[in-house]
């Protein structure tokens, strides 16, 4: 995480664009303390940063002392959840900052933290940093993605039986790297937060993802982008780069896709789980079935041109019960 350069900057910009001489900040979860630092440098009055894990809350007091910045940055050593505005921090934030996301931005409790810290730590009109955050879901094919997560066999036992437990694929980049993911389709939100007023509602959405290529599609990956600032954003895309690992979540079986298709999937969430399904591959109309719809229309027009009796006109034209693949909707004009 502190090796990741375009992570750290875009938090130095973020903070730099957001806090103003003067403001109270809060860093929620100090780590070994860059964010911190990050905001005494962009001017902040003082920086209150919390962390829950004693050790580590140690090791960061002695980097902010190595660093000179004691006397403006205060490591409290608490869940935030436990601070207390008059005991902890004199008054509440101008501005909470907080990088307490994992690969699908819930897991780690970002909801509940910001959700309490926004409503008993920070001033009414408080700015966050990230300010809001999206859930994005796309149709990949990777076979070497099957074949790390729900390999066939091992020493020539079939384990395939297995598999019901591997749905949810959490690669590390490295993973990620190897299984050269192929999109087949565009990203597709799935759920938005806003992380300056946010909440922990559990939500449910079902979800249309379009595919723009034929393949075989074996996973939908789920990615996040998060805004920190205006313009500034951080994110785990297929592109993207980074530290993050990424989800996939594994279909049943593989399903194969044409260009206009869409599969059709349910997702969840509630405070730190997302889960997601998939439902169906919707098809595109086939091409032969479209024609025929078509020439059905014309062989319509051509009985009613000539009245009752007419004989149907010669091939290509035949009514949709005998042309191959007929579309249910020729049917309907029987
Ligand atoms: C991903 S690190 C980020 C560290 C640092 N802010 C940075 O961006 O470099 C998250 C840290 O937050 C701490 N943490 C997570 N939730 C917390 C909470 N609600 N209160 C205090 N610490 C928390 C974890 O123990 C961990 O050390």
């Amino acid at each position: 995480m502190l090796a990741d350069t375009a992570r750290n900057s875009a938090y130095a910009r973020a903070l730099e664009a957001k806090v103003k001489p003067g403001d109270v900040v809060l860093d929620i979860g100090c780590g070994a303390g860059l964010t911190a630092m990050l905001a005494a440098r962009a001017g902040a009055k003082h920086v209150y940063t919390c962390e829950q894990q004693p050790l580590i809350a140690q090791a960061a007091t002695q980097v902010i002392a190595d660093n000179g910045l004691s006397d403006r940055i205060t490591v409290i050593p608490k869940w935030s959840h436990d601070i207390v505005v008059g005991e902890d921090i004199p008054e509440r934030a101008d501005v909470v900052i907080s990088e307490i996301v994992d690969t699908v931005l819930l897991g780690e409790g970002a909801l509940a933290t910001l959700t309490h810290a926004m409503a008993a730590l920070a001033k009414p009109d408080a700015r966050a940093i990230p300010e809001q955050g999206t859930l994005l879901a796309q149709p990949v094919e990777s076979r070497q993605l099957l074949d790390l997560w729900r390999p066939q066999q091992a020493e020539g036992f079939d384990l395939s039986a297995f598999h019901r437990f591997a749905r949810v694929a959490q690669l590390t980049p490295n993973d990620f790297e190897a299984c050269g993911l192929r999109p087949l389709g565009p990203v597709t939100e799935l759920f938005a937060f806003d992380f300056t007023r946010p909440d922990i509602n559990p939500a449910r959405s079902t979800t249309e993802l379009a595919c723009t290529a034929a393949g075989s599609i074996h996973a939908v990956l789920v990615s996040f982008e998060m805004d920190l600032a205006p313009g500034i954003q951080v994110a785990n895309g297929l592109h993207s780069g980074g530290h993050w690992g990424r989800t996939a979540f594994l279909l049943d079986h593989p399903e194969t896709a044409k260009a206009g298709d869409r599969l059709r999937v349910t997702a969840q969430h509630d405070a730190a789980r997302l889960s997601l399904s998939v439902q169906d591959l919707l098809q595109a109309a086939e091409e032969p079935a479209a024609a025929a719809l078509w020439m059905t229309r014309g062989w319509i027009a051509h009985r009613q041109l000539l009245g009752p009796g007419a004989a149907a006109p010669q091939a290509p034209v035949r009514p949709p019960s005998e042309a191959p693949n007929a579309h249910p909707l020729g049917q309907a004009f029987h």
